[in-house]
C-alpha cells in the first residue's frame, strides 16, 4: 500500500492488447515509422548482476529525518531560538491567563543540553490555564483511535506547580483531540512521560500541541517529544507510510549519513557520530550544512537499525577530513584523530560487545554487530582543492584495512597513493543527457576498482520528479544494469522531501511527504519496476531499428527461472517492437508492467498522487516472436516465465 495506505501501488488491468492500442489513440500519437527489432540470447549470459545495485543514498537534507522519516511530530523539542523567537513554540494564554517564555541558558536536562524553556506564568487557574503550543513540522498529525507516546523534561520552581495537561488541539475547532495530564513535578530535571489516545476524530494535520498549567509559578522545560505509532512499533522511530514505500523499493543498501551532512559546513559542524548515540538528552545536536538544527536523535544507531529494518547493508560514509568552507585536515599527525574516530565508529557499528565500542552498542540497545562490508572514506573530495585527498585516503585506507581486511573501501575522488576497492562517482543532470549517456559504462576499463554511482539523479520538475525525469532515469539504468559486472551499486539522490516549501533546499527528491500523506514520483515508480525485476545476469542481446531515444536491458534469472525486459521510449510516439526470444525456454506468461504519461511534464504530487503510477497486465501465449507496441513516454518491464 502507497501514498499514506490509500491505494494499491500499482494499477492491475486485463486486456494489455487492447487497452496499449486505446492509449495510443488516446494520445493521437502516430507509431514510429521503424519498427525496433530486438534479439535476445536467453542462452548466452554476458556477465552477472551485481545483487547490489539498486540501493538508497540519503542524508539531512528537505527535512528528510525530522519532519520526514523520523515519526517525532514536535518540532525544535528543546527550544533553539534566534532573534525571531523560539522556533516553532507560542505562549498560550486562555481566558485572562497570563504567561510569557523565555529561553534559559542557565539549567537544562543535562551536560549536553545546557538550555531550556523557561515559562512564567503569572495568572492561570483550572478553567483558564496558561502555557505553549508547539506547532510541530508544518502540522502535526492526528488520526482516529491512535495512541501517541510523549515525554518531556521539565522542573519548577516549587513542587506547588501543580499538574501540567497535554493536549492535542485542532486548529480549525480550537477542540481537544486527546488529553493527559502529568503530575508529580519537582525543583530538579526529570522526564515525565505521557499517553495521548484519540477518539473518533477526522484525520488531519492542522492540530497543534498544547502544555499549560494552572497555577502561576515557573516551569522549565526540554526534551518535549510525541511519537505516534511507528514501523514495527519501534520506540523512537519511523514513519509508517514512507518506510514501506522505501521497503517496495527492496533496496540492498543505504549510504549514509551523507553527502554534505557527514562533511558539514565546517569541521565543527561534521557528522561527529559519537555525539549522536546514547539517551537522546545526552545528544548536544548540530547545525546541519542544509541550513537547519539537526537534534541528532536520528543518529548512528538509528541509520543502523535503519538498515536492519529494511534488510539493507550499511554503507557507511566517515568523516574524512574535509568540509565544506574547504577546511581541510592535514594528513599525518593531525588526521590521526580522525582515523581513530573512524575506526571507534566501524568498532561500534559492527564490534562484539567485548569490545569498548561494542559494548557501548549494547548499552545503547542493540547487542548484536552489525554486518558491514562497505565503507566510504569523505563524500565529494573533488572539491578539496588543496589536493590532499589523495595522503587523506591513503591514512584511513592503510589503517582501516590493518584492522579490518575484509571491509571494501571507497574513494570518492580519484586517487592514486593506494587502490581503493571502489570509487564512487556522482551524476547531477537533465534528461537529455542521461539519453546521450546511458552507454557511459560500456567501454570502462575493467581492470580498475568497481564503481559505485553514489549519487544521481534526472533534475527535471519539483519538488519530486516529472515524467521526463523517470524517463532519463529508466535510460540511465539500463546502462548501469548492462554494465553492473563493474557498477556494482547506484543510488538515487535526494531521496526524501518534505514538500512544505520552506523544507525545501534541493529539488527534485524521489519520495515526497507533508506531516499526513506521501506519494512517490514518476522517478520513485521507476525505481520500483526496476529494482523489483533485477535479474542475475545480463544476457545476450542486439537490437536495429532503434532511434536515439530507445532503450533497453535484458537480465535472466535462471534459478528463479524468469527474465526480465527492461523497456524505455522516451519519445512522444509509440513504439512498434519485433522482439525474438532465442534459447529462451518460454512458457508464454508473464507480465507487463508500463510507467506512462501523455507529456513530459506529467508529474505526481502531494494532492494528486496517482497520476502517473505503474500499470501491470498478464500476458498469456508469448512465443519465441513476440510483438508488441510500447506507448509514448513509457518505461515498461516485461517479466517473462521460463521453463
Ligand atoms: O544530494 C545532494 C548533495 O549533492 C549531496 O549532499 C552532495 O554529496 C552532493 O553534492
Amino acid at each position: 500500500m502507497m501514498e499514506g495506505g490509500k491505494g494499491p501501488m500499482t494499477v492491475k488491468r486485463f486486456t494489455g492488447a487492447v487497452l496499449v492500442l486505446m492509449l495510443a489513440a488516446a494520445a493521437g500519437a502516430q507509431t514510429h515509422a521503424v519498427r525496433v527489432v530486438l534479439t535476445i540470447h536467453a542462452d548466452q549470459p554476458v556477465h552477472s548482476v551485481s545483487p547490489t545495485l539498486y540501493g538508497l543514498m540519503t542524508e539531512e537534507i528537505n527535512h528528510s529525518y525530522e519532519g520526514g522519516l523520523y515519526a517525532e511530530l514536535v518540532s525544535n523539542e528543546s527550544f533553539r531560538a534566534d532573534w525571531s523567537g523560539v522556533h516553532d513554540w507560542y505562549v498560550v494564554q486562555n481566558g485572562d491567563s497570563a504567561a510569557s517564555m523565555a529561553v534559559d541558558t542557565g539549567t537544562g536536562p543535562s551536560a549536553a543540553i545546557t538550555h531550556s524553556l523557561k515559562l512564567t506564568v503569572t495568572k492561570a487557574d483550572g478553567a483558564d490555564k496558561a502555557g505553549v503550543l508547539n506547532v510541530g513540522y508544518w502540522g502535526i498529525a492526528v488520526r482516529p483511535q491512535t495512541t501517541y507516546q510523549g515525554s518531556f523534561w521539565a522542573k519548577a520552581d516549587s513542587p506547588e506547580m501543580g499538574d501540567v495537561t497535554v493536549r492535542l488541539v485542532n486548529n480549525e475547532t480550537g477542540k481537544t483531540l486527546a488529553a493527559a495530564t502529568v503530575s508529580g513535578l519537582g525543583t530538579s530535571w526529570r522526564e515525565f512521560p505521557f499517553t495521548l489516545k484519540t477518539g473518533q476524530v477526522e484525520a488531519s494535520s492542522a492540530n497543534t500541541l498544547h502544555l499549560t498549567v494552572a497555577r502561576p509559578g515557573t516551569l522549565w522545560l526540554s526534551e518535549v517529544s510525541l511519537f505516534p505509532p511507528t514501523y514495527d512499533n519501534q520506540a523512537n522511530g519511523d514513519r509508517v507510510d514512507l518506510m514501506k514505500m522505501l521497503a517496495a523499493m527492496h533496496p540492498a543498501f543505504l549510504r549514509f549519513p551523507g553527502g554534505n551532512y557527514l562533511e558539514g559546513n565546517s569541521i565543527k559542524e561534521r557528522f561527529d557520530w559519537q555525539k549522536t548515540i546514547g539517551p537522546l538528552v545526552d545528544r548536544p545536536g548540530h547545525e546541519s550544512p542544509w541550513g537547519y538544527w539537526s537534534s541528532d536523535h536520528f543518529g548512528l544507531l538509528e541509520f543502523l537499525d535503519w538498515c536492519e529494518d529494511l534488510h539493507m547493508q550499511p554503507v557507511l560514509a566517515v568523516y574524512a577530513g574535509y568540509s565544506l568552507n574547504g577546511e581541510h585536515v592535514t594528513p599525518g599527525p593531525d588526521l590521526q584523530p580522525y582515523v581513530e574516530s573512524a575506526l571507534d565508529e566501524i568498532e561500534y557499528a559492527t564490534g562484539g560487545t567485548d569490545t569498548k565500542w561494542g559494548a557501548v552498542r549494547a548499552e545503547d540497545g542493540h547487542p548484536a554487530p552489525f554486518q558491514l562490508k562497505y565503507v566510504e572514506i569523505g563524500n565529494e573530495d573533488f572539491f578539496d582543492r588543496s589536493g590532499s585527498y589523495n595522503e587523506r585516503f591513503a591514512q584511513f585506507f592503510k589503517a582501516i584495512k590493518a584492522k579490518y581486511p575484509d571491509l571494501q573501501l571507497i574513494a570518492t575522488a580519484p586517487v592514486t597513493s593506494v587502490r581503493p576497492d571502489v570509487i564512487d562517482e556522482h551524476y547531477y543532470v537533465r534528461a537529455t543527457k542521461f539519453f546521450d549517456d546511458a552507454t557511459h559504462y560500456d567501454k570502462t576499463d575493467r581492470t580498475g576498482p568497481k564503481i559505485f554511482v553514489g549519487e544521481w539523479a534526472t533534475r527535471e520538475g519539483t519538488p519530486t520528479p516529472n515524467m521526463d525525469a523517470a524517463l532519463g532515469d529508466a535510460a540511465w539504468m539500463t546502462g548501469l544494469e548492462r554494465n553492473s559486472d563493474i557498477v556494482i551499486m547506484a543510488s538515487y539522490a535526494p531521496l526524501l522531501t518534505n514538500v512544505n516549501p520552506e523544507a525545501l533546499q534541493w529539488t527534485p527528491d524521489l519520495i515526497g511527504y507533508d506531516a499526513l500523506h506521501s506519494y512517490g514520483s514518476p522517478s520513485y515508480y521507476a525505481q520500483v519496476m526496476f529494482s523489483n525485476h533485477l535479474g542475475n545476469e545480463v544476457l545476450g542481446s542486439s537490437v536495429e531499428g532503434a532511434g536515439p531515444r530507445f532503450f533497453y536491458s535484458i537480465t535472466g534469472n535462471a534459478a528463479d527461472k524468469r527474465l526480465y525486459l527492461k523497456l524505455v521510449n522516451a519519445t512522444s510516439k509509440p513504439q512498434a517492437l519485433a522482439v525474438r526470444f532465442e534459447g529462451a525456454g518460454l512458457t508464454g506468461s508473464g507480465e507487463l508492467i508500463t510507467l506512462s504519461a501523455k507529456s513530459t511534464q506529467a508529474t505526481n504530487s502531494i494532492t494528486e498522487p496517482r497520476n502517473v503510477v505503474p500499470v501491470e497486465t498478464p500476458l498469456r501465449g508469448v512465443g519465441a516472436d513476440w510483438t508488441h507496441e510500447m506507448p509514448a513516454y513509457s518505461i515498461e518491464v516485461v517479466q517473462l516465465d521460463l521453463r
